[in-house]
Formats: structure tokens, sequence, C-alpha cells
């Protein structure tokens, strides 16, 4: 009997055990990362058209994102100094990196991920973008559509952002839309701490996790002002975002306008790889009448 009692509690022990394995390793066994679940997804507007997906992103895949960036960080820091271009690293301030395009299993789960969400097309979307923002920092109202010829040369129009929080953020640092239009029925005012800066439009405020998905065209694919947006400016703590730009056609496909596609100066890769081409642009990427000095590593050419 007592033999009996201590072999079944043996077993319990052993499945119990088994069970957990099995479950910290499922999500790094399957692919959790493909599943959308819609009831996660809660509206903010319709003008513009602005979603939050709960949850979008696992804590694994939030740092993840901060460690590529983190060390891409690291490495151009050294090579500027070997470069002897320190000089222009601070005033870069940089803090925007871009990941390639599945660059490894984790980074490409979560575009599949985008993908199956947002109903669009991997190839239309841009390299994610990791930011960071800290005390004081901002965004100013923007759009994040073109209509210079450049800048839609490749991919066409962008068409909808996915903007995933890496972290929570204390105080400030939400996404406030100030021109979205409120919706009819009154929303109850939110619990959560908001800062002025929210309280001008319809904001956001970022979790960890969670993904704003909001269009900047219209379904008529005409640009839609609602969509103009600001992150703004980061109270307490540190904000961590990753941003994936979608276009209406494919971005890996290069048009050439200008017949040469050459980069004039030897450090453009690089630059390109800290986001200049969107910091910079002018010098980088320029205009069809003035061309920037980095066409070629902005990928506009
Ligand atoms: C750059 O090099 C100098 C010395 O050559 C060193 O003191 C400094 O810490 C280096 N900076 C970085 C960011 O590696
Ligand atoms: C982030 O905040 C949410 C509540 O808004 C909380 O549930 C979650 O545990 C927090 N995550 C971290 C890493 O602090
Ligand atoms: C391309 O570059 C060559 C040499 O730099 C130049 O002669 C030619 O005019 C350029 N073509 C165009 C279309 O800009
Ligand atoms: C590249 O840019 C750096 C920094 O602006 C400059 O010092 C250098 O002369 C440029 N090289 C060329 C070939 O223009």
């Amino acid at each position: 009997m007592a033999i009996e009692r201590i072999y079944s509690l043996q077993i319990l022990i052993l499945n119990l055990i088994a069970s957990i394995l099995y479950q910290s390793c499922e999500s790094f066994l399957t692919t959790p990362s493909s599943i959308i679940n819609p009831s996660k997804v809660k509206q903010v507007s319709w003008k513009p058209r602005a979603f939050v997906y709960e949850g979008f992103l696992t804590d694994l895949e939030c740092d993840h994102l901060i460690s590529l960036a983190k060390s891409e960080l690291k490495r151009s820091a050294v090579a500027d100094n070997v470069s002897g271009q320190s000089k222009l690293s601070e005033v870069r301030t940089s803090s925007g990196m871009f990941i390639p395009k599945g660059k490894d299993p984790i980074v490409a789960g979560i575009e599949d991920k985008i993908s199956t969400w947002t109903f669009l097309p991997k190839e239309n979307g841009e390299d994610i973008q990791v930011l960071r923002y800290e005390h004081g920092q901002k965004y100013d109202p923007h759009y994040d559509y073109f209509t210079d010829k450049v800048n839609i040369a490749r991919g066409g129009h962008r068409i909808a952002t996915v903007l995933m929080y890496l972290t929570n953020v204390t105080k400030g640092g939400e996404t406030v839309f100030p021109q979205a239009e409120e919706p009819s029925r009154r929303r109850t005012p939110p619990k959560d701490y908001l800062s002025e800066c929210a309280k001008k439009g319809i904001a956001v405020k970022p979790r960890r996790g969670d993904a704003l998905l909001f269009f900047s065209l219209f379904p008529t694919a005409i640009p839609d002002q609602n969509s103009l947006h600001a992150g703004c400016p980061v109270i307490e703590g540190e904000k961590w975002s990753a941003t994936k730009w979608i276009h209406v056609d494919s971005f890996e496909k290069n048009l050439d306008i200008g017949g040469n596609c050459t980069d004039l100066n030897e450090s453009c890769e690089r630059w390109a790889a800290l986001g200049e081409c969107t910091k910079n642009r002018e010098y980088m990427i320029g205009t069809a009448e003035l061309p920037g000095y980095c066409r070629r590593s902005c990928k506009v050419c």
C-alpha cells in the first residue's frame, strides 16, 4: 500500500515536471507567433482607422528586439570611434536602429504575425525600426505617408504602420492622434495617468507587448489627414518601440528613377543602418531635383 502510494506520487511529480517543461518549451518550439486572436484587438478610432492589439508580442520578442538594437548601437559607436567619425554621432544622438527583415527566426516570426494581423504582404514592409526615447524625448506630430516622388519610388505610398511598444513607460510617451475624430459614444475617462500632451487627442498608452496599427491612407488610397500622430515626451521611465511601415506595393522592388544608383560617401551604409535616411533625409536622399549622397544605401534607387 505504502509503496503504491509513493509510486503514484512519483508519477504525479514526473507528470508535473513534464508539463512544466513542455509549457516553457512550447513558446520556443511551435510558432505561436503566427496565431492571431481578433478578440485581443480594440478599436482606438475610425478616423484614422486605428486599433490596438493587446499582448501582440511576447516578453521574449520584446527583449529580443531591444537587445538587437542595443548591440547595433554599440557596434556603430565603436565603428565611429575607429573611423574617427565620433563628431557625427554626437549630432546624431542615435537612438534608432533598423533590423534587417527576417534577420533571425524571432524577427521573421514577428513579421509573419504582423502580416497575418494586417492582411498585408510581408514584402510590402520596411525593415523594423527600433527606437529608444529617454526623458523628455518625443516625436513631433507628423504623417507617415510621403507625398514626394523620391520617397514613394520604393513600394509606393505607406499605407499602414504597426507600432509595437517594447517597454512600459511610467509617465508620458503616449502615442497621440491630435486630429482623430472622437467616436460618437462618450468614452469613460481613462483611469490611467495620461500626460498633458496625450490629452490633446486620442491617445494610446505604451504598454509592453501591445501593438498599435493605424492606416495612413483611406481605403480609396487617398492620404488620411486624420492619421497625424505624435510620440508624447517621456516624463518618467524609458520607452522602447518598434515600428513596421507597410507600403501599398512591394518594398523590395528597387525603382531606379535617376539612372545612376550610387552612394557618394563611403559611410553611407553605416549611416543608413543608423536610421539617417529617415532622420537626415535631405542629406541622405535629397529630392528628385537635388539628389542626396546616400541614395543607394537608403534604397531609393
Ligand atoms: C573611443 O576611443 C577612446 C580612446 O581612443 C576611448 O577613450 C573611448 O571610450 C572610445 N569610445 C567608445 C564609444 O568606444
Ligand atoms: C506592464 O504594465 C502592465 C499593466 O499595464 C502589467 O500588467 C505588466 O506586468 C507590466 N510589465 C512589466 C514588464 O512591467
Ligand atoms: C551616370 O554617371 C556617369 C558618370 O558619372 C555620367 O556620365 C552619366 O551622365 C550619369 N547618368 C545619369 C543618367 O545620371
Ligand atoms: C564623407 O563624409 C565625411 C563626413 O561628412 C567627410 O568628412 C568625407 O570627406 C566624406 N567623403 C567623401 C568622399 O565625400
